[in-house]
């Protein structure tokens, strides 16, 4: 299996340092490569997506990714920026199913802004289209208007295919869990979100173990906070799950134990934390490696299809947490604070425990 890290900028490379301890554990580096993304790419080939790291991209079976982005590159036109670099490799390996787990660890329940109550052994998975709509739908930009004052342009847009795809996945994901999937749209609105209800209800109709139920984005949002235990797996277009995926994320105590996955077809994947590069804290050894371990386990289970590593690696995670250690975005005053380094040791740790 040959697996490509892009480290990315902030706390990407330190993140991705502790995932690759695992693959160490599991004397899986032999076929790692590694290839710059984002900022770090800009600066070395005035690129944030070189050719050199799609091709890489391309030839790996997965792809494990730390984070891009950086204030410092806000000010450079917008297709060197370090964003585009992802957005890129998402549409260049068609990467349309993003999967994004909100999971409640037991012992995380009081990191939880909401009430213990609320948000105790919540399990939710978001499956957010991740190459079509607003993100990357034409005409956009900012031109001068008849007015003549300037005027910015973005495009909501999606084919029937697209929302067809990504139809499956979601309902074909619901019957691995609870049978219940929730499509978020604005269909009141937007007509494209009008065809992908419809498009939803369709497909619905060869997954009738699936109880399928529609949500308009507004209420989808309020109700994630009021009773987020109510959703199985929720599936919705590349901007409401950019948006809903982080709010999600903060149910479960932080942005910084949260996995991801986007998927092509062929379960080819790309894994990365669902936080971003936080810049501000970028070598301080404090960030938390854990959504970057986490989406590891995930490559093991849906590109290689090696469910007991998976496992493996989430015990070995939970093992940690139990024994009361925490990064200082999960740290409460009864519990031990550590930095990313130690966190990725204690994981491997434990992990080799129980091989
Ligand atoms: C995410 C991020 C990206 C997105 C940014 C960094 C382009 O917010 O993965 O959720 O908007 O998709
Ligand atoms: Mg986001």
């Amino acid at each position: 299996m040959k697996i490509a890290i892009l480290p990315g900028d902030g706390i990407g490379p330190e993140i991705t340092k502790q995932a690759v301890k695992i693959l160490d554990a599991f004397d899986l580096t032999k076929d790692i490569e590694y290839a710059p993304i984002g900022g770090s790419a800009f600066e070395l080939h005035n690129d944030p997506l070189p050719t050199g790291t799609l091709d890489l991209a391309k030839k790996a079976d997965a792809i494990l990714l730390g984070a891009v982005g950086d204030w410092k590159y806000d000010q450079l036109p917008r297709e060197k920026r370090p964003e585009q670099g992802l957005l890129r490799i998402r549409q260049g390996l068609n990467l349309f199913a993003n999967l994004r787990p909100a999971i409640m660890f037991p012992e995380l329940t009081h990191a939880s802004s909401l009430k213990a109550s609320v948000v105790s052994g919540l399990d939710i998975m978001i499956i957010r289209e991740l190459t079509g709509d607003i993100y990357f739908g034409q005409p956009r930009g900012i031109s001068v208007n008849e007015n003549n004052e300037r005027e910015g342009v973005n495009t909501m847009r999606y084919a029937e295919s697209e929302i067809e795809r990504i139809a499956h996945v979601a309902f074909q994901t619901a019957q691995r869990r609870k049978q219940k999937l929730c499509s978020v749209d604005k269909a009141n609105v937007l007509e494209t979100t009008e065809l992908w209800r419809e498009i939803f209800t369709n497909i619905g109709k060869s997954y009738p173990d699936v109880q399928l139920s529609h949500m308009y984005v507004d209420n989808a949002a309020m109700q994630l906070i009021r009773d987020p235990k109510q959703f199985d797996v929720i599936a919705t277009g590349n901007i409401f799950g950019d948006i809903l995926s982080d709010q999600a994320s903060m149910l479960t105590g932080s942005i910084g134990m949260l996995p991801s996955a986007s998927l092509d077809a062929n379960n080819k994947g790309m894994y990365e934390p669902s936080h971003g590069s936080a810049p501000d804290i970028a070598g301080k050894d404090t960030a938390n490696p854990l959504a970057t371990i986490l989406s590891l386990a995930m490559m093991f289970k849906y590109t290689f299809k090696d469910e007991a590593k998976y496992l493996l690696i989430e015990n070995a995670v939970r093992q940690v947490l139990q024994d009361g250690y925490r990064t200082q975005d999960i740290f409460s005053t009864d519990t031990k604070l550590i930095g990313c380094e130690q966190m990725g040791d204690l994981v491997v740790d434990r992990l080799e425990g129980s091989l």
